[in-house]
């Protein structure tokens, strides 16, 4: 982890699904006073489908190319938050892209805690398809050096509410005290 928190900067959450990034998204950004843009929904705007039909009908590939464009577009926008999709620290250019525009901040939980939360919304999630545990066990393993090495700022969010990590990353822009 490393960079300085920066006031003016865009704030990039990533993290894996489930771990509370639109909604702390959503709060950071009417608490800053900054458009809020989530790459998911992005894609699906560009695309006219959902992710699960992306997916399905164009493969990961495909669904990989938008998210980088709707990253990129996002980071365009000037200062804003942007809630991003698990897997945009996938490729290279997204991490250079975040690193070069975004103060980023990995929201982590134990999988019991994404499990809870997957749940209680049931949008499709095709990476996740079969035994959700099992697949977030090896994504998190396969992403866990990719958020660290990229993240700014690391929040536990198990059993903390979105408000109270906003309040974290608040703290962490403002600096020291
Ligand atoms: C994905 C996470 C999803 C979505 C897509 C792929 C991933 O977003 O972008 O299903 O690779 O982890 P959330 O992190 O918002 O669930």
């Amino acid at each position: 982890m490393s960079g300085p928190a920066a006031p003016g900067r865009t704030i990039a959450l990533v993290g894996l699904s489930g771990v509370g990034k639109s909604a702390t998204g959503r709060i950071l950004a009417a608490r800053l006073g900054r458009p809020l843009f989530d790459t998911d929904t992005l894609v699906i705007e560009a695309a006219g489908r959902s992710v699960a039909e992306i997916f399905s009908a164009h493969g990961e590939a495909r669904f990989r190319e938008l998210e980088a464009a709707a990253l990129r577009s996002a980071c365009d926008r000037g200062p804003c938050v942007i809630a991003t999709g698990g897997g945009v620290v996938l490729r290279a250019d997204n991490r250079a892209l975040l690193r070069e525009r975004a103060y980023i901040v990995w929201l982590d939980a134990p999988t019991p805690t994404l499990l809870a939360r997957l749940r209680a919304h049931d949008e499709p999630r095709p990476l996740l398809a079969g035994d959700y545990a099992a697949r977030l066990d090896q994504l998190r393993a396969e992403r866990a050096r990719l958020y660290e090495n990229l993240a700014d700022l690391r929040i536990s969010t198990d059993q903390i509410a979105p408000e109270a990590i906003c309040e974290r990353i608040v703290s962490a822009l403002a600096g020291p005290a």
